[in-house]
């Protein structure tokens, strides 16, 4: 069956209106939902779907608690949230296990040297001890470095507007930022190859 085909059907199974299949058979539509958007190795494919490959299980873990409570919302994509608010607990865990587990490569899109070199500099007064400088600092924090451009964009212009659920620390920062600023850390974080 094509993807177009599968579709419908694992929207249904997501939805939890097929019943009768064994549960193993559920999860794995719900993984392949994940993998239709997030790629088979997590690294995703179109430039505002994150890599999710190696983010570690606490943070994709809480992501995907904050769909289901409102405190993100998937302003591009409406599709993620609504996935995420039919997960149980157990498929959270073990989704969350899965992307841990591949192995995180960065995205390795192009950027301008020259805003990197300002983004470099904010990063390194407003984000390092966290997020670490010319590597990536605590995986506690999630991806930044390599991460789709397009993604980090948005996932920044919602925190400096406050409608991103955020620690009081970064949003003391992220609130102070300018669009220059954000996409000077964008272009920074996109420089990241390893
Ligand atoms: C229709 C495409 C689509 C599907 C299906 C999808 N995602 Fe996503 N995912 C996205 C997009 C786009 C974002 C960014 C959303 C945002 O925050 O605006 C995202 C964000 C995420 C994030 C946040 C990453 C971070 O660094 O904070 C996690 C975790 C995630 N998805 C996991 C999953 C899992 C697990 C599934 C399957 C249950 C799934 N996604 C299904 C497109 C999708
Ligand atoms: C006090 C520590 C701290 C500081 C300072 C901080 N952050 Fe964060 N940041 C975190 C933590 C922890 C997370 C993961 C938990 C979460 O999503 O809230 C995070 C998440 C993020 C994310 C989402 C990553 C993802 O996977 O979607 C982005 C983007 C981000 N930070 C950017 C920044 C930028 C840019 C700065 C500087 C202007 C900054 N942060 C400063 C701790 C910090």
């Amino acid at each position: 069956m094509n993807k177009q085909g599968l579709l419908p059907l694992l929207l249904l199974a997501s939805a939890g209106f097929i019943t009768l299949l064994p549960a193993s058979v559920a999860a794995d539509m719900t993984l392949q939902m994940c993998i239709n958007c997030h790629g088979q190795d997590g690294r995703g494919g179109d430039a505002i779907t994150p890599i999710i490959a190696g983010l570690t299980e606490v943070v994709h873990e809480d992501a995907l608690y904050a769909y289901m409570d409102g405190d993100r919302t998937c302003a591009l994509v409406p599709i993620m949230c609504k996935m995420a608010q039919k997960l149980s607990e157990d498929q959270v865990v073990s989704l969350a296990a899965h992307f841990a587990a591949l192995p995180f490569a960065p995205a390795n899109e192009e950027f301008d040297t020259t805003l990197a070199d300002q983004g470099k500099a904010i990063n390194e007064r407003d984000c390092a001890i966290c997020h670490g400088g010319d590597e990536p600092g605590d995986p506690e924090s999630g991806i930044l470095h390599g991460q789709r451009k397009g993604y980090l964009r948005l996932a920044l212009q919602q925190y400096a507007a406050g409608e991103r659920k955020q620690l009081p620390a970064m949003q003391k920062k992220t609130t102070a930022l300018s669009a220059d600023d954000i996409e000077a850390l964008v272009n920074f974080y996109a420089s990241f190859r390893n």
